[in-house]
């Protein structure tokens, strides 16, 4: 199996940057309450926060589309649930990639059903050609094809998380 590099550690950190400014811009004058859709937003939502320069408050959530193979099942489960509420909080989902929509369009009426004052939602990356459904996506890292990533967060069955660049698995060789 090989790796190739598809976005660079560099080209991450310019990206992360600029979505930093965009969203500041956004909630000035407000906090932030970012929720890490665990395991694989874990390295995108803790580069994102540190250039946040609005009052951050972070917690975690762990829902599971994916198996240990790579077709999603058609819903959702709650693993782990957040912490503490979200009503009244200026809520912003990070997610590490939306692929068929199936996990954040199921997640999102359940957070709405807590009575947030508002959501938002952040990819690093989105693989739009895949969706089955609908999410409207408020800041998109990078736009990507039909391919299987890892690194950065993202496993192939829990293995290259910690690698510092997204890359495209090629699985026959
Ligand atoms: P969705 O419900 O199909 O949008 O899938 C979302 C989840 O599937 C993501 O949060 C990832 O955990 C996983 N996923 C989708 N595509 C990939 C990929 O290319 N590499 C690794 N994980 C992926
Ligand atoms: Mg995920």
């Amino acid at each position: 199996m090989t790796i190739k590099v598809l976005i660079s550690k560099r080209k991450i950190k310019r990206r992360i940057k600029q979505i930093a400014k965009i969203i500041n811009r956004d909630y000035k004058e407000k906090s932030l309450h970012i929720i890490c859709i665990l395991k694989g937003s874990i390295f995108y939502a803790c580069d994102l926060a540190r250039y946040i320069k609005v009052d951050v408050t972070i917690d975690f959530m762990k829902v599971s589309s994916y198996g240990s193979s790579t077709v999603s099942k058609g819903s959702i489960d709650i693993e782990q649930d957040l912490s503490e509420t979200i009503e009244g909080k200026d809520v912003l989902i990070v997610e590490d990639i939306i692929d068929t929509g199936i996990t954040l369009s199921s997640l999102i009426p359940i957070l709405k059903d807590r009575n947030p004052s508002s959501i938002r939602i952040t990819t690093l990356l989105d693989k739009p050609s895949r969706r089955q459904a609908e999410v409207n996506v408020d800041y998109v890292g990078f736009k990507i094809d039909d391919y299987f990533v890892v690194g950065y967060g993202l496993d192939y069955n829990q293995k290259y998380r910690n690698l510092p660049y997204i890359g495209v698995v090629n699985t026959s060789d």
